[in-house]
């Protein structure tokens, strides 16, 4: 899938080295260490991560790095440097923010998440797609929870870094993000040749629940007899790595044991919220929204428990239902 001799992962490398090291050592690191400090993270867990500091300035990691032209186009491909389209100049794409390596699944620097310490915008700047580095594709922490417990049973999917980072910092060594972008059936199928079980717990926002009814439209496709996907949904202005700090790893475990919802439980409760089932019409309505949603899972046997499940909430017979579908067969 990916070239795996590109010289970009060497820069890459490189790359996080020069970060790593800045973190420790250079003379404007103070604010980037209060500032990871300050969001209650530990050197241990640093270290873990790999977490780096790109310094102020526009040409740190160009002089550090920087050789002949090769090299420095090489450096734009791997989306180190930008290059200003009208002057030429070149300079470091990542300046005055901590810094999160992206791993690939064989543990090969592919990226850079970097982060602001204050409010500026954006938050945070990622690496652009390059030819090792497919943003849609990677799932950010998966090469650490792996590395950690080559036999985990579930893996969490969360929306950030922090997220990731501080619910291994807690003991919870098993989530992993999704950086932004939607969770794609392609994540899903990945995750689901690791694990039978994916618990998905997103921020406690409109974006958040949003992103959690299209991770279930993702899951519909790989959901054989035998997984599960589970949602667990989080108060108003939480995300995991808010709320892992403030309540603890104890409580943050019973809450995934005692709310965590099954699929088939916030499919229906999400569809029963669009349409009403309390009138003909908005039976009829849900029905139309179900059906080709259930038609997807491959589970024979939890396709037709939702099947039922939809009789039972509609009181549409299953002839009635499966006539809604191409694929049912001739009934009359
Ligand atoms: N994200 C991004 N670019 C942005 C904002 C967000 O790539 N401008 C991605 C990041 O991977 C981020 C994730 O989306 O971690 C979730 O966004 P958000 O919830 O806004 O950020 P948090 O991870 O909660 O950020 P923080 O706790 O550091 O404020
Ligand atoms: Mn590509
Ligand atoms: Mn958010
Ligand atoms: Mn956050
Ligand atoms: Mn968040």
């Amino acid at each position: 899938r990916q070239p795996t001799d590109s010289p970009l992962y060497t820069l890459l490398t490189a790359a996080s080295d020069y970060y790593r090291q800045a973190l420790k050592s250079h003379p404007t690191r103070k604010a980037a260490v209060d500032y990871l400090k300050g969001r209650g993270l530990s050197g241990e867990i640093a270290r873990d991560f790999g977490l780096g500091f790109a310094p102020p300035g526009w040409d740190n990691l160009l002089k550090h790095l920087g050789g002949d032209n090769l090299q420095l186009k090489a450096m734009i491909d791997a989306g180190l440097l930008i290059e200003n389209t009208e002057t030429g100049k070149r300079y470091d794409r990542f300046r005055d923010r901590v810094m999160f390596p992206i791993r690939d699944s064989r543990g090969r620097i592919i990226a850079f998440g970097g982060r602001v310490l204050g409010d500026d915008k954006p938050k945070y700047l990622n690496s652009p797609e390059t030819p090792v580095f497919h943003k849609g594709q990677e799932l950010y922490g998966l090469y650490e929870a792996r590395k950690n417990n080559r036999d985990l049973d579930e893996i969490m999917v969360v929306e950030g870094y922090m997220d990731v980072i501080a619910l291994a910092q807690q003991g919870l060594r098993n989530a992993v993000a999704t950086l932004g972008t939607a969770t794609s059936e392609e994540h899903l199928k990945r995750l689901f040749r690791i694990v039978p079980s994916v618990l998905f717990c997103f921020d406690g926002d409109a974006a958040g629940r949003k992103a959690a009814w299209r991770a279930l439209e993702s899951t519909l496709p790989s959901l054989q007899d035998g997984r599960r996907a589970r949602f667990l949904f989080l108060p108003e202005g939480e995300d995991p790595d808010s709320l892992v700090r403030a309540e603890g790893t104890d409580a943050f475990r019973a809450r995934i044991n005692q709310h965590a919802q099954p699929l088939a439980d916030y499919f229906f409760q999400q569809l029963c919220e669009e349409a009403d089932p309390r009138s003909l019409e908005g039976k009829a309505h849900l029905a139309t929204l179900a059906t080709p949603l259930i038609e997807q899972i491959p589970g024979n046997n939890l396709r037709a428990l939702m099947r039922m499940r939809l009789g039972e909430i509609t009181g549409l017979t299953a002839e009635a239902l499966a006539q809604m579908t191409q694929h049912a067969p001739a009934t009359s």
